[in-house]
């Protein structure tokens, strides 16, 4: 199964995506996670991705594609993959649509996860990630046992450095101009499914596997 995440910053794509690894079996493909991966290393690739990113503003197509076809060419995304961040304006669309057919595959069903605006704020600012494993925290609405540390594997956790008011309202304005449009573009489609992203996180996720079912 191909499926595309689409939603706001803070929408919960990352949580849903790692439960979907869980029941469908396929990897998670986070555009965010693959570039901060860069820049931590301080690769090449991402230095030149980090001011982008700490502005708010989206990486340049290039840097995003190349990352994508490498990805999807991997062993382990063969049977399909659950894209998180990706793509995020119609330049990214069309590219993976053409890159799929490509190699003979297709998206199978884009789930747009739809969350108030007004809920997404104290969704970012609250958001902690472990160090070690990923697992996502929020000091509001999941906190972890203990403070700064993760309850699954004991590592530190910290603040993405994207998480401040003001970059957050930039990335919401990016998400509003760029990425709001590939909703039309997968309803175009055929392919879209909407599924209201606020409650309970299993919640969520049972109305997203009805949504794939259909
Ligand atoms: P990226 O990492 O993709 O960030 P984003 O799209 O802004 O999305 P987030 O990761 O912030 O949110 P999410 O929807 O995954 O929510 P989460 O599950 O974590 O991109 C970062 C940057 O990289 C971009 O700004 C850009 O610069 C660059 N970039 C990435 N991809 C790119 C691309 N394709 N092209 C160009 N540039 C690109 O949840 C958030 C919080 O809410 C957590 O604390 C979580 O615990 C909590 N939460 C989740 N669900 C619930 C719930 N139901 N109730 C209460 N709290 C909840």
């Amino acid at each position: 199964m191909r499926i595309v995440l689409l939603g706001a910053p803070g929408s919960g794509k990352g949580t849903q995506a790692k439960l979907l690894v869980e029941r469908l079996g396929v990897p998670q493909i986070s555009t965010g996670d693959l570039l901060r991966a860069a820049v931590a290393a301080q690769s090449p690739l991402g230095l030149k991705a980090k001011a982008a990113m700490d502005a708010g503003e989206l990486v340049s197509d290039d840097i995003v594609l190349g990352m994508i076809r490498e990805r999807i060419a991997q062993a382990d995304a063969k049977a399909g993959f659950i894209l998180d961040g990706f793509p995020r304006n119609s330049a990214q669309a069309t590219a993976l649509d053409t890159l799929l057919a490509e190699l003979n595959q297709d998206i199978d069903r884009a789930i747009h996860i739809q969350v108030p605006f007004d809920e997404l704020l104290k969704r970012l600012t609250g958001r902690r990630t472990c160090t070690q494993c990923g697992a996502l925290y929020n000091v509001y609405f999941s906190p972890p046992k203990q403070d700064g540390v993760c309850d699954r594997c004991g590592g530190a956790l910290m603040q993405r450095d994207d998480d401040n008011e003001q970059t957050i309202s930039r990335r919401l304005r990016v998400y509003e101009d760029q990425t709001q449009p590939l909703i039309e573009y997968y309803e175009r489609q055929g392919k879209l499914a909407t599924v209201s992203g606020s409650g309970e996180v299993t919640e969520i996720l049972r109305r997203i596997i009805e949504a794939l079912s259909v």
